[in-house]
């Protein structure tokens, strides 16, 4: 299917099912589809925790799930099916190319640089880092690579790799968002997770200036996003808000244990906080700052009080601390069952997000292949957008 095809089709489906997953549950303690499929709600809400886990970090399990008690969103399974990028290992390299590169990172830029293809020009490795991609690429391809950069540090890091590798790889240290230098007509532009506007800006003034082919894998889609998302492409019925495209991010394939740990005792104390506010002003849901990391880490009647005072509330008493605490694990129970709702969409979302960068390209004259270049275990964030001038 090609990517216009496939994005009229997703849209429509996203459109119609969006009182599914638009709702969330962190804010709506019951969202409004629980009275319209209350076996549904029941089902999930009867879920073990291993199974939980599973259906969090798995949406397409999670949408067959969903399937059984409203069977038109499969057809949201075949429209998520991407192609594989067929990668090539690549020339033999000495294994020295990946000094200092932790063992995930480095096979996601193995596989990203095995799905990308050369083209003969000389390549741009967008908010590279320390360059880790682009040296690869100049040693692979045997093509001069420049990374951009904004941090002048991580610059001096990748020219000293380079060094080391003997290979023309030059650092460019400037603003992704501001600079009109980068990137420049009949490049080969690459990008591995450049969060959010930082690739978006690099498909819009790339595809504006010329630019002769890109290999981008997105990330963080909902960064540089103020209130609305605002697609590139055009002809789009539906309207994400910031929240929605943070859906799209949102699974912890790559969590450990300890991790888990963490963020569900984050997200029960930030419940019980929420359970307190309700309690004492009478109303519903109100966002609230991020927390402090650190206040995560004494007690739940701390942390209580210490949110409290930042949020204008009445001081909790220690038996209160103490219910609280026990409610916001309890409502902890409930949103993580009845967010697999959410989590069956959650890889449609970044399909559709991915999908109006590839549709824009293709409206400027590229010929895009939008795929996976590695299995989610290694990273969730394995789609590519690969494009050349028609
Ligand atoms: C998630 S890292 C990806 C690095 C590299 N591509 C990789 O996969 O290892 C994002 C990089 O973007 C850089 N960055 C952030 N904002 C930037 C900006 N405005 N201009 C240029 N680089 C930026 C960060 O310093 C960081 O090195």
């Amino acid at each position: 299917m090609n990517p216009a095809d496939r994005q009229r089709a997703l849209d429509a489906a996203l459109l119609a099912f969006r009182e599914l997953w638009q709702p969330q549950p962190f804010r709506e303690i019951r969202p409004a589809w629980c009275e319209r499929w209350p076996a549904l709600a029941d089902q999930l809400l009867a879920l073990p925790e291993d199974a939980v886990a599973r259906l969090s970090d798995d949406g397409s399990a999670a949408l067959a799930l969903l399937a059984r008690h409203v069977p038109a969103v499969a057809e949201i399974d075949a429209l998520s099916a991407l192609p594989e990028f067929a990668g090539s290992s690549g020339p033999e390299r000495n294994e020295r190319w990946a000094w200092e590169i932790p063992g995930r990172k480095r096979r996601q830029i193995e596989a990203f640089a095995a799905a990308a293809r050369p083209h003969g020009q000389p390549v741009v490795d967008w908010c590279g880092g320390k360059g880790h991609l682009g040296r690869l690429l100049a040693l692979d391809w045997q093509l001069p690579v420049h990374t951009l950069e904004i941090d002048a540090a991580l610059c001096d890091d990748g020219r000293a790799l380079a060094r080391r590798a003997g290979i023309a790889h030059g650092f460019v240290v400037a603003d992704a968002l501001a600079t009109t230098a980068w990137p420049q007509a009949g490049q080969h532009a690459v990008a591995l997770h450049a969060c959010g506007e930082l690739h978006r800006r690099l498909i819009r003034e790339g595809a504006e200036k010329g630019v002769g082919r890109f290999d981008v894998a997105p990330c963080c889609y909902h960064r540089g996003v103020d209130d609305r998302y605002r697609p590139l492409s055009g002809g789009l019925q539906l309207e994400l808000g910031r929240d929605d495209t943070r859906l799209a991010v949102t699974e912890t394939v790559t969590a450990v244990a300890r991790e888990t740990r963490q963020r569900d005792r984050g997200m029960a104390w930030k419940l019980g906080f929420d359970a307190w506010r309700r309690a004492v002003t009478g109303g519903g849901y109100r966002n609230f700052k991020p927390v402090a990391e650190s206040w995560l880490r004494g007690s739940f009647a701390d942390f209580l009080a210490l949110m409290a005072e930042r949020e204008g509330l009445p001081s909790p008493s220690a038996s209160a601390a103490a219910e609280f605490e026990g409610r916001g694990w309890q409502r902890r129970q409930a949103l993580m069952r009845l967010s697999v709702v959410r989590h069956a969409f959650r890889r449609a979302v970044e399909i559709w997000l991915a999908l109006d960068l590839a549709c824009h390209l293709e409206s400027r004259g590229y010929q895009v292949v939008l795929g996976t270049f590695c299995d989610r275990r290694l990273t969730p964030r394995n789609l590519l957008i690969s494009a050349h001038r028609a």
